[in-house]
Parts: structure tokens; C-alpha cells; sequence
């Protein structure tokens, strides 16, 4: 696992953005694995100006999104759905026929789940995966638990993620409860995988994982010590609290 500190938030997300960039040019038909929440904003962002100004070409680019909540419409401002037109999808040359994001609102949950999962595999895997961690360790929505799931799947929310998502509710009660998301295995088997982490608030969470002598459900993330491509590019608050 290799770790990568930088001043702050604004060189966390050029370096990873740097990374998805060079990956971009060396496969341009590559297949992404993209992440929602705050932290990757500024990577995407970062990725926009490299379209913009450098004519970084994400025409032949495939991606796949983590998770999405469950029984939410794919046009609700908090969609996951909506997050990633709004914050990337809108602003790159990417076409919308080759991006998945998993369906909060699927018939079949059970079957959709399978679904994507074989989806991926059609597509040739994920090439590169972007995460980001919860306070408690999780990665995509799988929480610490005595059991994680190995494929994508529906799953509770704990209380303090709950919590953490309140911020961009109006109120607790209009916070999803339950979501979809890419099972611990459909990470791992990405070719490469980035995780980024910024803030004091992580800094618990990136320190027993960088420790990396142990895994545990109880932190999801320790599973990414099995794999043999992890960066992990964090920020000084994430790495030293
Ligand atoms: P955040 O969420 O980027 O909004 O902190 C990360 C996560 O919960 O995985």
C-alpha cells in the first residue's frame, strides 16, 4: 500500500487527478470507478480543468459508480445520480450511454444487484478505482459489521453515517436509510485502486489502515490491504489528526 501525504486538500485532489490523467492517456477507452461524497470533488474538478484547458479525452471512458440510495429518484438533488452530472458528468466530453450509476429505485433489487456486478465484468473490470472512507472505516456503503458483503448489495446505513449524510437533507427523517452499493469484493477487484481522504475528521480511520497490520469487517477499508495496487493519497489533517 502506498501512501501519499500532501499539504492539503487542493494537492490531494491534483495528485489524484494527475494519476487518473496519465491512466487516461496510457487507456483511453479505460473504465473508471467513481466515487460520490465530498472528498472527490475537487479531483473532479481538477479533471474538468484538465478537459477544458489540456483536452484530457474522456469520449472512450466507461465508468461505474459505487452506490446510490435506495427509493430516491435518479433527478433528486441528493442522487447520486444527480451529484455526478452536477459535479462532473455535465462538464467533460464523456457520453452518457457508457456511465453506470447503481438504480436506488430497481424492481428486482436482488437480480439488479447481480446485474451490475456482471455488468462490470462485461465491460472488462474496473481499471481504476476512486474511494473515499467514512469516519467509521467504510468504503462505498459497506459499514463495519461482523459480515461485509462480497458483491454489490442492499444495505442499512449505520446511525453515524446517517448522521454525517443529514448535512445535505433538510431533515434526519428525509435521510435514506438504506443503499446500494458495490460489494467489498467488486472492489477489489479493481486493477488499481486510490483512496483519498482529507481532514482531521478521517484521521482515526486513515491511521489503523495505514498501520496495516490487521483486517477486520469492524473496518471495512482494511480489506484494501489484501489488494497489490492501493494508493492512498490523504492530506497532513487526514494523516496526523
Ligand atoms: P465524504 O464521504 O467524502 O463526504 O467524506 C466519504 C465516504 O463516506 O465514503
Amino acid at each position: 500500500m502506498k501512501v501519499i501525504v500532501k499539504k492539503d486538500y487542493e494537492n490531494m485532489s491534483k495528485e489524484a487527478a494527475n494519476i487518473i490523467k496519465k491512466e487516461i492517456e496510457k487507456k483511453p477507452d479505460i473504465v473508471l470507478g467513481l466515487a460520490t461524497g465530498s472528498t472527490p470533488i475537487g479531483m473532479y474538478e481538477e479533471l474538468i480543468r484538465l478537459h477544458k484547458e489540456e483536452g484530457l479525452d474522456f469520449s472512450k471512458v466507461t465508468t461505474f459508480n459505487l452506490d446510490e440510495y435506495v427509493g430516491i429518484d435518479k433527478d433528486h438533488p441528493n442522487s447520486y445520480h444527480y451529484f455526478m452530472k452536477d459535479v462532473f458528468f455535465d462538464h467533460i466530453n464523456i457520453d452518457m450511454d457508457n456511465t453506470f450509476i447503481p438504480d436506488g429505485k430497481a424492481e428486482d433489487p436482488e437480480s439488479y444487484c447481480k446485474e451490475y456486478d456482471k455488468l462490470i465484468d462485461e465491460k472488462g473490470g474496473v481499471d481504476v478505482q476512486i474511494l473515499g472512507i467514512g469516519e467509521n472505516g467504510h468504503i462505498a456503503f459497506n459499514e463495519p459489521a461482523e459480515k461485509l458483503n462480497v458483491g454489490t448489495s442492499i444495505v442499512k446505513l449505520t446511525q453515524s453515517t446517517i448522521e454525517a449524510n443529514s448535512r445535505f437533507f433538510d431533515s434526519m427523517d428525509e435521510v435514506p436509510k438504506t443503499a446500494i452499493t458495490m460489494g467489498i469484493g467488486s472492489i477489489m477487484k479493481a486493477k488499481k485502486i486510490i483512496l483519498l481522504a482529507n481532514g482531521k475528521k478521517k484521521a482515526k480511520a486513515i491511521k489503523e489502515l495505514i498501520k496495516g497490520d490487521k483486517i477486520t469487517t469492524y473496518l471495512p477499508a482494511s480489506m484494501l490491504l489484501l489488494h497489490s495496487d492501493v494508493t492512498i493519497i490523504v492530506d497532513e489533517e487526514a494523516y496526523n489528526g
